[in-house]
């Protein structure tokens, strides 16, 4: 079977699903307080309509999912999915990026479904500040979720995501730097990109992984780089000459991966998009209601990657929105 490839040679081996627009933070960079006009259920994909997907996309190439949002944890039942999904043959990876606000209930039955690695997504240690961006005075509940996390080992490595803005990012670099010298998480900050749902975003706001590096080196010296054996990952990772985890920084605007980018993203309702910043998507959810033939559905996908963009143009006049906002991308 020809494996999954663009027109430009990607190898395409990561499939992202959302699994649901909904969230239960607002944080204001992603959405607006008032939330956004859900999905109605009918629209959204069932667990069997994701799994016949993922089975097929599997079948093609596709080797790693990432389960997402919306907030995943919302939509009732996950570990239910996570088991069918476990069950595809040629599957290597399945993980959940999260809020972690739901981790402290959940992290049990993920676990006992099978599911080996998440990551948690955190922009402030500090209550207040957390409580204004994310619009939720629930940090405590996201740290419970996280020492729940803990107790599992077969899910690791726990990933911690915070995306630097300037301005608000700095002052906390070293608090999540000593995160992850005191405990096996891996911290990834990832560079603020133009998919706020307020438009917010302006060039100014890029707080670089190169400029937290620095702030880092400062205190606690060099960092050493570990060389990653996938030369897709999105951060370049680091450990500390005594500490127990690492520090990632994921560098989409100032060192833009897209070249080796090896992703595709369903939405919650069934929209295959090829490119977080794409414009057009195709409608996959049509096709896997109006046929059980497998092979339409492959020819879909392959005709669809095949027009997979180049790279993202932030910070270039040829820049488009995205056609939908992070939360309903799922990132
Ligand atoms: P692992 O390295 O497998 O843990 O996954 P990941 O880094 O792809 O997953 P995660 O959901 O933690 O993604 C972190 C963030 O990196 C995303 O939310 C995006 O902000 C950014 N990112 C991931 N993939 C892409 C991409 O294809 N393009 C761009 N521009 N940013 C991406
Ligand atoms: N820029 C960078 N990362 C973002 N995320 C959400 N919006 C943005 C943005 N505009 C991150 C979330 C989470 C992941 C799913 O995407 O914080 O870690
Ligand atoms: Fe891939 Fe598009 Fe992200 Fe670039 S911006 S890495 S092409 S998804």
């Amino acid at each position: 079977m020809e494996l999954l490839t663009d027109s430009y040679g990607r190898r395409i081996k990561s499939m992202r699903i959302s699994i649901t627009d909904k969230c239960n933070f607002r944080c204001t960079y992603c959405m607006p307080a008032e939330g956004l006009p859900w999905l109605k259920k009918a629209e959204i994909l069932s667990f069997e309509e994701i799994t016949r997907i993922a089975r097929v996309a599997v079948s093609i190439g596709i080797e790693q999912i990432r389960l997402t949002g919306g907030e995943p944890l919302v939509r009732r039942d996950v570990p239910e999915l996570v088991s069918q999904l476990k069950k595809i043959e040629g599957l290597h990876s399945l993980s959940l990026t999260t809020n972690g606000i739901l981790l402290k209930q959940q992290a049990k039955p993920l676990a006992e479904a099978g599911l080996t690695r998440i990551n948690v997504s955190l922009d402030s240690l500090l209550r207040e500040k957390f409580a204004q961006l994310t619009r939720r005075d629930q940090l405590e509940q996201v740290l419970e979720g996280l020492a729940e996390l803990e107790k599992y080992p077969a899910i690791h490595p726990i990933k911690i995501n915070a995306v630097a803005i300037r301005g608000y990012t700095e002052e906390e670099v070293l608090s999540f730097a000593q995160l992850a010298r005191s405990k096996a998480y891996l911290v990834r900050w990832i560079e603020f990109m133009p998919l706020d749902a307020d438009q917010l975003w302006r060039k100014e706001d890029i707080l670089t992984g190169a400029e937290i590096k620095q702030i880092i080196e400062a205190e606690y010296g060099p960092l050493q780089q570990i060389k990653s054996g996938d030369p897709s990952e999105t951060a370049r990772r680091y450990t500390f000459s005594d500490g127990i985890g690492e520090v990632g920084f994921i560098n989409p605007v100032s060192e833009p991966f897209c070249s080796t980018c090896d992703r595709i993203r369903i939405t919650a309702d069934g929209q295959l998009r090829t490119c977080l910043f794409g414009t057009e998507e195709t409608d996959l959810r049509a096709v896997v209601r109006s046929t059980t033939d497998d092979d339409l559905l492959i020819q879909t996908i392959r005709e669809a990657v095949k027009n997979k963009e180049l790279k993202h143009y932030i910070g270039d006049k040829r820049f488009k929105r995205a056609s939908r906002s992070m939360s309903r991308i799922g990132g």
